[in-house]
């Protein structure tokens, strides 16, 4: 794909600094180099010892104009010798390259690289420069997928995630080892769109916003669980239409098959328990709790697979944390929004639940319609606030998501 995806140009005179490393995908960087010149962006580029197994600094210097170095030590030398070629001449150390830089973008991401950037090294020049700079870091992971599923390298992701680094794919598909699999770079055309993402103003600059999505499950036994329809649909779609008004968004997510929009911060979660501890943990300026929540749980999971047999089976629950009453009482609580999935007296039910819960806002839609809500793409909802209503019509979730963010924006701002 090419650049005209990006919808808005945000990068003109941005200052990008990309980073490679050692990875196969490395060959895919020149020419997100020429694409970024395109958009305006001034480029640099340092690359790690192995990433020159796979990419010539050659063509990465003549596509972007300026030298590539991959040696800390050169660098330096370079950047000391004031009389030497013109282009040397813009030779930056380390230390000018880390200030330089508005965003650093690493791609591909070894898990190599992932490993040191989340432990902070500093043993060649790419690991060097990211821990000088304080700019934006955005990482696009790629690597054969038993290497991204290791837990080790899900537990730097993690790590990374809540440094507010962004973490861009990896997208799923053929790779490179010729395994089918999540561990892809992703599309030169999404990174564009993630740095422009990073650029952009919007009515919600700046705002963090928390969502949930999708469903919770509570386990039965270690192969059992009880779950809900709920596909996290509309809570992705209001996760993109946040993010297209500028917000920082982190999505926190029972377990779905949807791909998360790009820039988004994913908290994933299994059980009600867990997504009330992500939420807890950081519930934004504004929460949004579009997740099915289950309201019980089991009492006590068995360690073993319970044995079929012809006798009643009673199972005994335990009730879940209420996330949105407990965001909602918070001492400075965040602008928060509930969802009301009823099946009779939508508004009676849906006020009841505003007032009880303490809420803002609240999202409300009858779950029996045939044509709407529960994994359904389309969706209608009648949306209450303190002292007002609004009717959306039946519509593809992307544009009700988009017509409740612009409905929570305006209620946000009258009661900042
Ligand atoms: C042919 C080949 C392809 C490789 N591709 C990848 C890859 O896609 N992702 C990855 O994490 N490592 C890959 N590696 C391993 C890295 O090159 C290796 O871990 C190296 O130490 C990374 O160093 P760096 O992170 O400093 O660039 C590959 C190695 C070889 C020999």
């Amino acid at each position: 794909m090419s650049v005209k995806n990006v919808v808005t140009n945000h990068l003109t005179n941005r200052r990008v600094l990309l980073a490679i490393s050692g990875g196969i995908a490395a060959y895919k960087t020149p020419e997100l180099v020429r694409q970024l010149i395109k958009s305006g962006a001034e480029v640099r580029v340092i690359m790690s010892a192995s990433a020159g197994q796979f990419v010539t600094p050659l063509t990465l210097q003549v596509l972007s104009g300026h030298p590539v170095y991959s040696d800390l030590f050169e660098l330096e030398q370079a950047a000391e010798q004031p009389d030497h070629h013109e282009q040397q001449n813009s030779a930056m150390n380390h230390i000018e390259l880390a200030r330089w830089a508005d965003v650093i973008l690493i791609a591909p991401a070894t898990a190599n690289t992932i490993t040191k950037i989340a432990q902070g090294m500093a043993d060649d020049l790419l690991s060097t420069t990211l821990l000088a700079s304080t700019a934006a870091i955005m990482i696009a992971p790629a690597m054969n997928s038993q290497m991204w599923l290791a837990e080790a390298t899900q537990k730097n992701i993690t790590q990374l995630q809540q440094r507010g680094t962004t973490i861009i794919g990896p997208a799923s598909g053929e790779l490179a080892c010729g395994e089918i699999g999540e561990g892809r770079l992703v599309e030169n055309s999404v990174l564009l769109q993630a740095l422009n993402h990073h650029f952009s103003e919007g009515p919600l600059s700046g705002v963090q916003i928390t969502i949930s999505a999708g469903p919770t499950r509570e386990p039965i036994d270690p192969v059992r669980y009880i779950s809900n329809r709920s596909s996290g649909k509309m809570g992705y779609a209001l996760a993109e239409a946040a993010q297209r008004m500028g917000a920082d968004v982190r999505l926190v997510s029972g377990p779905v098959s949807i791909t998360p929009p790009v820039g988004v911060t994913l908290i994933q979660v299994e059980s009600a328990r867990e997504m009330h501890s992500a939420v807890m943990e950081n519930s934004g300026e504004i929460f949004i709790a579009c997740a099915a929540v289950a309201d019980y749980h089991l009492s006590e999971v068995p360690v073993q697979k319970i044995k079929k047999s012809n006798s009643v089976l009673t199972l005994t629950l335990s009730p879940n944390p209420d996330i949105l009453k407990e965001v909602a009482q918070q001492a400075t609580p965040p602008f928060t929004v509930g969802f009301a999935a009823e099946t009779e007296n939508l508004e009676k039910h849906a006020l009841n639940k505003m007032a009880q819960k303490g809420i803002d806002m609240i999202a409300a839609n009858l779950v029996g319609d045939v044509d709407s809500g529960f994994d359904h793409d389309h969706n209608r909802l009648s949306v209450y606030w303190r002292d007002g209503v609004s009717q959306l019509e039946l519509a593809s979730k992307k544009i009700i998501a988009e017509q409740l963010m612009s409905l929570v924006h305006k209620q946000f701002l009258t009661q900042k």
